[in-house]
């Protein structure tokens, strides 16, 4: 069964179609990459996955459960979702413990000392041991990153959601970041996520979708998506890329 399923979602702004009837499903371990111009959609595809938008026509199911139901219980479906976005948005006053722990501890009942030793076990997996008691602004921009991955990490979710978590980075961070997100898919995590990094969306990705103006125009393996699109605008969307030296 999918993990989750998206089912013919139209969202508009200002009586603007900015999804328009978009279909999707993952499956458990698939890694899913949103590509497309700058206003194609993909964040607000992300943001109506994890109810920080309400979506005007369709359904969304994760796990079998239709989430976009008003009725829906919006804290327990986000307690199963992981999500980073571009800016880290880790407490400034709190050390990267204290961060990490934070969600397990509040939302979801975990003793302290339990959640502290399942954050020095993600701290140490990724590379960050010795910063348990460092504050965000102590570490460097990729360090801050992965610190805000491993808290997402730390509620257990069934699926994260990536946006752009490497495009406010210097390049030679964006690698240490990159490395996370691939040790997360090589421990079988189930992902969706957008990037304007092509090298590395080819690489990670199971599956590619292309979306154009709120459309999901093309949607295949990477490998396919990069060498023999179908679609003219998907050429041309990868070709300008290619131009512009991101791939
Ligand atoms: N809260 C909002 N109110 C009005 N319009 C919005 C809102 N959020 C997004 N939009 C519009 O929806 C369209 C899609 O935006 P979105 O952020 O999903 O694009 P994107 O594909 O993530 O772009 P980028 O690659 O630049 O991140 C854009 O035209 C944007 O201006
Ligand atoms: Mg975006």
């Amino acid at each position: 069964m999918s993990l989750l399923t998206i089912d013919g979602i139209w969202k508009n702004f200002h009586g603007r179609g900015v999804l328009r009837g978009i279909d999707l499903e993952v499956r458990p371990h698939e890694v899913v990459s949103l590509i497309g111009a700058s206003g194609s959609g993909k964040s607000t595809l992300l943001r109506c996955v994890n109810l920080l938008e309400t979506v005007d026509d369709g359904v969304i199911l994760l796990d079998g459960e239709d989430i976009t139901d008003p009725r829906v219980n919006v804290d327990d479906v986000r307690k199963r979702l992981g999500i980073v976005f571009q800016a880290f948005n880790l407490f400034p006053h709190m050390t990267v413990l204290d961060n990490v722990t934070l969600a397990p501890r509040q939302v979801h009942r975990v003793a302290k000392g339990e959640a502290e030793e399942q954050a020095h076990g993600l701290l140490a997996r990724f590379g960050l041991a010795d910063k348990a008691r460092a504050y965000p602004d102590q570490l460097s921009g990729g360090q801050q990153q992965r610190v805000a991955i491993i808290r997402a990490l730390a509620t257990q979710p069934r699926l994260m959601l990536l946006d752009e978590v490497t495009s406010a980075l210097d390049p030679e961070l964006v690698l240490e970041v990159l490395g996370v997100i691939k040790e997360l898919k090589e421990s079988g995590m189930t992902m969706i996520l957008t990037t304007h990094e092509m090298g590395f969306c080819r690489d990670i990705s199971d599956t590619v979708c292309f979306l154009d103006g709120g459309v999901l125009l093309e949607k295949g393996p990477a490998e396919q998506i990069f060498t023999e699109p179908e679609n003219p605008r998907t050429r041309e969307f990868l070709r300008s890329v290619l131009k512009s030296g991101r791939l």
